[in-house]
């Protein structure tokens, strides 16, 4: 989803925005990356969570079946492999969450972030922004991207930039946040990999002008996709 490279993401602090259900935390962490998550859904119990989950994980299982048209096949081959997918994914998310909730898996709800300022190089905001413009509006959008330029040290990437009810076009409010944003940061709408929802094979990123790259090391975190991501 968001091209990253993990030598270049070495000693980076990385937020992943939004994180839900989903393993990229724990996959990273594994892996021995400094990755936080923040969701609104975090903080009950690790039993709540799972009840949670596994009724979202039926929801869109239902919600996907007899819709296979609206899906672009060929990073998932089918509607099995996708649910495969993501049911090994919060069963995964389940498994880490109650090890480390309240420490790796933090309650947060956008447009406010309890994080200082530059607290992450990196911050990762995956199927809630532009996705959803039928039911967040834009100020919702622009101060939740303020709010996570603000807590990044270098740049905030958001996939998809579609809208849901969009047919694969662009969400209308992504013309507006790069010309109100424009002026004061590099945006760049990146081509990646991963494409489930037709025309979701994009994302937005948002640099901040002078970076600092004495805490990171490499110009770039592109390159190479890792667990989906
Ligand atoms: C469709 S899921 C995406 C999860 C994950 N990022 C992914 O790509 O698989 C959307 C997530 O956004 C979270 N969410 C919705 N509104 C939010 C808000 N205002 N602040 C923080 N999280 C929110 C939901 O709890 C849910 O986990």
């Amino acid at each position: 989803m968001f091209n990253l490279n993990l030598n270049s993401l070495k000693n980076c602090r990385i937020l992943d925005c939004n994180a839900g259900a989903s393993s990229f935390t724990m996959h990273m962490h594994q892996k021995g990356y400094d990755v936080t998550a923040a969701d609104m859904l975090y903080g009950p119990g690790p039993d709540d969570i799972e009840k949670i989950t596994s009724h979202d994980f039926k929801t869109l299982m239902d919600a996907h079946k007899g819709r296979e048209d609206k899906v672009e096949w060929g990073f998932f081959k089918n509607l099995t492999e996708m649910m495969d997918y993501r049911e090994k994914s919060y069963k995964e998310f389940y498994q880490d969450y109650k090890k480390s909730f309240n420490h790796r898996y933090v309650q947060e709800k956008l447009p406010d972030l309890n994080f200082p300022d530059k607290s992450f190089h990196l911050v990762l905001s995956s199927h809630l922004l532009f996705l959803y413009d039928d039911r967040l509006d834009y100020e919702f959008h622009l101060d939740s991207i303020r709010e996570m330029l603000r807590v990044s040290i270098d740049e905030v990437r958001i996939y998809p930039i579609i809208s849901i009810n969009g047919k694969g076009k662009h969400s209308s409010y992504l013309k507006r946040i790069i010309e109100e944003l424009g002026p004061d940061y590099y945006l760049d709408i990146q081509p990646v990999k991963y494409q489930f929802r037709r025309g979701a094979d994009e994302m937005l990123s948002i640099k901040k002008m002078n970076r600092n790259r004495d805490n990171c090391g490499l110009l770039t975190y592109d390159a190479v996709e890792v667990e989906g991501k």
